[in-house]
């Protein structure tokens, strides 16, 4: 499936900050949405062309340089496009746990099992500063979990165990010769 073709909008692709920038490490700020609204529309519609441009699931700011708790989800739930914009989120509750392959628009070439929750209970407000809940199971849940993680300024391979995350470590130094 490709998620070029689930995009018709005129945002602007940016470029995807990757694994050993800063941006990526910091703790990303609260938003006021009142005195953020203004330039709300343009930033969301450039983070839908960006991530659907790199076939991804989901896209935080801090993957286009900016440390603002921002992200966007499209798990395409039955192949359909659902777009949730994730204002502020915060994660209310997580359950049971699951291993799954885990790839990041960051690190890109990399993928490694990562343990998360199964079910994930999530509080956002969206592109209208109108408060939102949702429990997200499977993929939404991952992606939940991924995302909210990129605004603490972590990333998948950060929750991989000494042994994997020293096997990954060779491989990345050979990947981020390919990023330029
Ligand atoms: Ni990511």
């Amino acid at each position: 499936m490709s998620g070029k073709s689930l995009y018709d909008g005129d945002g602007t692709v940016l470029r995807i900050t990757k694994h050993g920038e800063k941006v990526l490490k910091n703790p990303s700020k609260e938003i006021d949405f009142e005195s953020f609204a203004s330039d709300l529309p343009e930033l969301l519609e450039n983070m839908w062309a960006t991530m659907y441009h790199a076939n991804g699931v989901g896209l935080a700011a801090p993957q286009i340089g900016l440390n603002i708790r921002l992200a966007v989800i499209d798990v395409r739930p039955d192949g359909k496009s659902e777009r949730l914009v994730l204002l502020n989120p915060e994660i209310l509750s997580r359950e049971g746990s699951v291993i799954e392959e885990e790839g990041c628009l960051s690190i890109p070439g990399l993928y490694a099992k990562v343990k998360r929750h199964q079910k994930v209970r999530v509080r956002a407000m969206d592109e209208n500063g109108k408060a939102w809940e949702r429990t997200g199971t499977g993929l939404l849940a991952r992606a939940f979990e991924h995302e909210v993680d990129h605004l603490e300024g972590k990333l998948f391979i950060d929750h991989l165990d000494l042994v994997r995350r020293l096997k990954v470590a060779g491989i990345l130094k050979d990947l981020k010769k390919t990023w330029a």
